[in-house]
Order: C-alpha cells, then structure tokens, then sequence
C-alpha cells in the first residue's frame, strides 16, 4: 500500500461518492457492481479497522444515492398519443363501419388487448441497451425516468436478440407501468402501518413511485411493466401487422399482455370485451376497458389520425366501478396486531360484479379526512378490486342527522385500553394475545396458505376453538389430536370426516419451511417477503432469534422499523414459549438449506496470522476466514492484505509494519468475522 490509511478512506469514499452518482444520478456507470462492491467492503472494513477514522458522513453510513432535484424534459422521437373512447356498443358498430368504408373492405382484422389502467411510458433501446425511459407527459415532452424504470424488475434492461438474426440498432418501446393488485394492497398496508398516506388505487400508487426522485423508494415499490406497441425504429424493419410486432416484442424478452387475440369483424370486438370483462378481476392487474387496433400496419397508415388520436385504433371502457349507497353505521375491527380498523356498514350496494355490504375506512386519520358521518350518502368503489372502499361523500345529500364517528378509547373485543404512538394514525388495542379478536386472527395467519398451510382451518372454526378456549395459541392446534374426535365433531359445520380431516392437514403442516415459519409468527412488519429474506439470511431459527437490531438490519430492505418489530417480538417471553412449544410439537424445517452460489465478503483476500489469540485456536481463526473467501497464508508478503496479530505477535508483525500492511487486533478481528459472517449467512 503506497497510501496511508487516512488517505486511502479519503480516496475510497470520493470514488464511491463518485460512482454512486455516474450510477443513480446521472445514469452513467463507471465501473462494475462488483467493482463497487469491493470499493465499498474494503472502506467497510478499514472503518471498522480504524474506528476512530470513520465519520457519519462516510458513505458506509447511509443507504441511497444523491437524488435527483428535478426530472430532465425529453421530447419524444414520435409523439405518444391518446384513443378515443368508446363506452357503449353502439360507438364500437360506428368505429367499425368508419373503418370498413375507409378501407373499402367488408371486414376488418383486429389486434385487441386490455386498456391496462397504469401510466404510459416510452422505453429507448440502443443496440439493444436500455438506455433512456421517459413518461408521456403532454405526447410531445415527457420526464426523464430513466433511473426509476431501471428498477422496475420486469423491465428489460438489455434485449434478448438471441432468437433473431437482424441486429436492432434503435427501438422505441410503448408501454405502461403498472402495480400489480397484491403489490398495491401490501404497499397500502405498509403505509397503513406506519401512518402515512394511502394511495387511492394502484393507478395513482404507481404514478407516485415513478414519480420519485429517489429511485431507492420506487425500487421498493415492485412496479410492473407491460408493452403495447413500438414507437420508432432505426436500422430495422419491424413486422407488418401489430399482432406480430406484440410477437416480435415478447421475442426480444419484453413482457407484453398474454390476453391479446387477433379478431375479426364488430362481432369479434364485442365478444372480445365480453371475454375480457368477465377475466378482469383475476387479472393480477387493473385495467379499465379494452383497445381495439386495426391489424395491419399499412391499413393504418391508411386511416391515418386525427388532431392527437389514431383513426385506426378505439379504447372500449368498461363502466366505472363506484356506486352510491347509504353509511348505516360505523364499527371498529380489530385485526392480528391490535390494530383498530373504523369499518362502514354500508346499505348492501352491487359494485363490479359483487354485493358490497361494508368498506374500509384505513384509520381515524383517513376518516376524518374525508369526513365520513354515520348517516351520509357515499360512492363506494372496489380498489384493487378486491378492498371496497368509500371513494367520496355526497355532502349535499348528508342528512341533518347524519352522527360523527369516534374511536373507542377501549377495545370493542377484549375492553383493553387502546394506543397510539405519536408518529403514527393507528390506534392498538393493548390487549394482545389476550384479546380473542387478536387470537383469533393470529390464529387464522397462522394457518393461512402462504403460512403453514393448514386446510380447513377457517373463519368459523377459529371462532368456535377459540370461544369454547379449545385452543389459544398457535402451539394448542398440535394438541387437538388429544381430544376425542367427538369433541371437535359436535363444532358447528363439524363432522367426524371433517374433524380427521383437520387434523391430518395440522399432522401435514409439521413440515414446513424456515421462510414460513417466520411469517405465521405474525411479527409486525414480517411480510412474506421479509420472512423468506431472513430466513435466507439467517438459515436457522436460532440464528434469527438471537440476532440485535444491528445484525438484522443487515438483511437486504430491513430497515430500522422491522428490525425494531423483531426484538420487540422476541423479548415477549410468551411469544418464545410458543415457539419452543411448537418446536417441541414436531413443527419442523430442512435447517441447512443448500447455500447459493455467492461471493464471499472477504474473497481472495490473504490473511496471516501471528502471535495467540485468546478467544479461538489459529485452526480455527483459518477456518473462519477461509468459510468467508479468504487466503490464509505462512508468510508477509507485498501480497499480504491483512496481519492478524494476538498476543506475542513475533517478527511478522515487524514485517507488516515495515510493508505497511494493515494489522488487525484481536478485537479488530473478531469484528471483522462478526460482520462478515452474518451478512454472508444469506444463500
Ligand atoms: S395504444 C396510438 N394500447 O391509454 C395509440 N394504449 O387513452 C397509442 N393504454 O396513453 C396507445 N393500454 O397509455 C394503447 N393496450 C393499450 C393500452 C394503451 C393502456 C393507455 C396509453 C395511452 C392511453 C390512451
């Protein structure tokens, strides 16, 4: 090392300063992830090495790029246009008899898809890299996205030309971004949770997280992205009718609707929007209607546009999903951590397909927001179609009666006192497991699909089990075979061959995964997702269990708040008893799962040990430096990375010094293994 240590954290840190703006802000990498990484351990580990040289401002110490103070203007290759609407049959007959008499064909072939219900936007690829996004903003000029469509996962950052034999020098790809249904409804709940505002609908969900200047917060927002149709090219030809070029697209590894049909004719529209109607609530997406486009790229270019819509194309709509109905009342429930949910009870109303009989109201914050009185006249719509919810109030029909609505200050289930941390708008009942309400839909979590699985295990049963306190905890369900079979049999909507079968499917769901474990736990802010994360990061319970904030704030997207949740739920004594009874129980998981391929932390760095160490044997200081990737070698060298030196530390030592080589204490080394050991128990 020709560089001091002080000289060389300077140098380190204004290069990754350096190399995290050409990458997040400017959008113009230097060097390789890898490369950076390396950069960014090395300053890790000096810090640690030199406590006294690291400093807040190091960026070790935050996560996040320097965001950006304004989104760039691009003017569109070719404008990004609009369709006119269409929102009856009787205008769909006339666009097709317009087309038909303008082409002077007797029937005309159609390219269909869903109107995906998102925000448009332009991808630009230059020999197949991904180079530049932007949103529609007026057709003619939009934002420079770039940096926040890169995190869009879906979206392809390189095409995959693999299958074809031309070369694409420039392609303009047309699409919209998108938030899935379920991504919106945990964003939702996660925002719910914390207190912060709730987005109205994917649609506005997902323009907000496009909209960030910090890419790091639309990079946890898990947007979709789907294609429907090319822009401009260069260099290239693309197919001639739509349907191919959607083909063409999919083959280059975009993502692009599998609900497109080729039709023909008025009656293949209406059957299509027919079709596309009944499947469009299980799409996994919202849309709101269908777009018909004429098939073949020179009958287009024939029909032409008019002012800023293409003649050749029409979006179908479907009906808006709100309707009017009366607030009968409005009741509190209390969910799986306690947390008070205002619930109108709504005059049964028919919104999209179904009888809606209550709407949430998210929390007091939002209820006094939009200011809902027991009494007034709401439009209720189907968000994510799957939560109703109540869109606005009709204030010039609320009648002189209509009666405001306060939170209870005890819970309406258990009549424990009910909480609310300052920063947040939810209140808590304090009663914990002790409230049948939180028992119960503990018990529910725990045996949900996505936990341990347990079929059969619903609603009414855990209501009847509970109330009659045949089970309490989670760990009780592994003690129902102990009954006689009677006992379960005389529940309500119980015989014996469901009875077997309940508790076959509680024998069955012994086996599990660590990942589902940890969720039916039901620890607050554990999602799915965080759940398989740090099952993959902790590989065994204990691991997990013992872990401090520090450690699990380690894991990939955990951040101060969840890891908070985690040891406030593990210095529940109760909540460790009911673990260990579920262990005892028979509950169980492959512990060591097979590790992924991965880079160690200390990769090829070389290590010498010297002198003795009071905490472990040399054997075994080699042992846990080569499972972290490093080389432990005899002799000092120029090559030398680091010097470990304990007690008595001989000549090496000297030689160390006199080649400036990094020496690591005791201390030192240990906090070195500590750090690096956990953040590669991932795999
Ligand atoms: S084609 C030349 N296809 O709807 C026509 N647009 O109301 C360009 N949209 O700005 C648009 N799904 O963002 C087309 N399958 C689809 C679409 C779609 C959604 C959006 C698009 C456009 C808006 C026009």
């Amino acid at each position: 090392m020709s560089e001091s240590v002080p000289q060389r954290i300077a140098h380190l840190r204004g290069e990754i300063e350096r190399h995290n703006y050409q990458y997040h802000t400017l959008d113009a990498p230097l060097v390789t992830d890898a490369e950076f990484d390396a950069m960014f351990r090395e300053l890790q580990i000096l810090e640690i090495q030199y406590p006294s040289l690291a400093t807040p401002d190091s960026p070790t110490q935050r996560v996040g790029a320097v965001p950006l103070l304004s989104f760039a203007k691009v003017v569109h290759r070719s404008p990004m246009l609009s369709l006119n609407n269409a929102f009856n049959e009787d205008e769909v007959r006339a666009f097709d008899v317009r087309t038909r008499e303008t082409l002077g064909v007797a029937e005309v072939e159609y390219s269909v898809e869903p109107k995906f219900d998102g925000l448009a936007v332009t991808l630009t690829y230059r020999d197949g890299i991904f180079v530049q996004g932007a949103t529609r903003g007026d057709g003619e000029v939009g934002e420079d996205v770039t940096h926040n469509l890169r995190t869009v996962r879906n979206l392809p950052l390189r095409l995959d030309s693999g299958r074809l034999t031309k070369p694409i020098p420039f392609i303009e790809i047309r699409g919209e971004v998108l938030m899935f249904k379920v991504d919106f409804i945990a964003l939702n709940r996660q925002q719910a949770d914390r207190g912060d505002r709730l987005f109205a609908n994917p649609r506005n969900a997902a323009a907000g997280s496009l909209r960030q200047l910090n890419s790091r917060i639309t990079s946890s927002r898990h947007l979709s992205f789907l294609a429907y149709g090319a822009g401009a090219v260069e260099g290239f030809m693309l197919p001639e009718t739509h349907a191919e070029q959607l083909e063409y697209l999919q083959k280059l590894s975009v993502p692009v609707p599998q609900e497109r049909r080729v039709v023909h004719g008025l009656e293949g529209l209406l059957a299509y929007y027919r079709e596309i109607g009944e499947l469009r609530r299980k799409l996994p997406y919202e849309i709101d209607g269908v777009v018909y486009k004429v098939n073949n790229i020179s009958q287009q270019i024939k029909l032409g546009y008019v002012s800023r819509a293409p003649r050749f194309a029409l979006a179908h709509k479907f009906p808006a999903e709100e309707a009017l109905t009366t607030v009968l009342d409005i009741e509190v429930q209390v969910g799986r951590t306690g947390a008070l949910t205002p619930v109108a009870r709504l005059a049964p109303v028919f919104v999209g397909g179904v009888t809606v009989t209550n709407a949430t109201l998210h929390n007091e914050e939002e209820l006094r927001r939009k200011d809902i009185r027991i009494g007034d006249t709401v439009s209720v719509r189907r968000a994510g179609d799957v939560i109703p919810e109540v869109a606005r109030i009709l204030l010039e029909r609320r009648p002189a009666n209509a009666r405001e609505f306060n939170m209870p200050r005890t819970c309406p289930v258990c009549g424990a006192h009910v909480t609310k941390q300052p920063d947040e708008a939810i209140w808590r009942c304090s009663g914990g497991l002790f409230c049948p309400a939180q028992r119960k839909q503990a018990l529910l979590h725990f045996a949900s699909r996505r936990a341990l699985d347990i079929e059969g295990l619903g609603e009414k049963l855990v209501d009847q089990l509970v109330e009659q306190q045949l089970v309490l905890t989670p760990a009780d369900l592994y003690n129902l075979y102990k009954l006689n079979l009677q006992t379960l049999a005389q529940l309500e909507r119980m015989g014996e061959k469901s009875a077997q079968n309940l508790l076959d499917a509680i024998e069955h769901s012994k086996q599990t995964t660590l990942a589902r474990f940890i969720y039916a736990l039901g620890i607050r802010n554990v999602g799915e997702a965080t759940a398989k994360e740090l099952a993959r990061h902790f590989a065994t319970l204990d691991n997990f269990m013992t872990a401090d904030e520090t450690r699990l704030q380690l894991v990939p997207d955990i951040g101060p708040i969840v890891a908070q949740s985690i040891s406030t739920f593990f210095a529940e004594p109760h909540n460790i008893e009911v673990i260990t009874q579920l262990r005892a129980a028979g509950v169980q998981w492959p512990e060591q799962a097979e590790k992924a391929v991965q880079v160690l932390p200390l990769n090829a760095k070389i290590f010498v040990l010297t002198g003795t160490l009071a905490s472990m044997s040399r054997d075994e200081a080699k042992l846990r430096l080569e499972t972290l990737g490093a080389r432990v070698t005899g002799s000092v060298s120029q090559k030398t990375d680091y010097v470990v030196a304990g007690a008595e530390a001989g000549t090496k030592l000297g030689k160390a010094q006199q080649l400036n080589i990094a020496v690591l204490d005791e201390q030192q080394f240990l906090q070195l293994l500590s750090t690096n050991e956990i953040s590669s128990a991932s795999g």
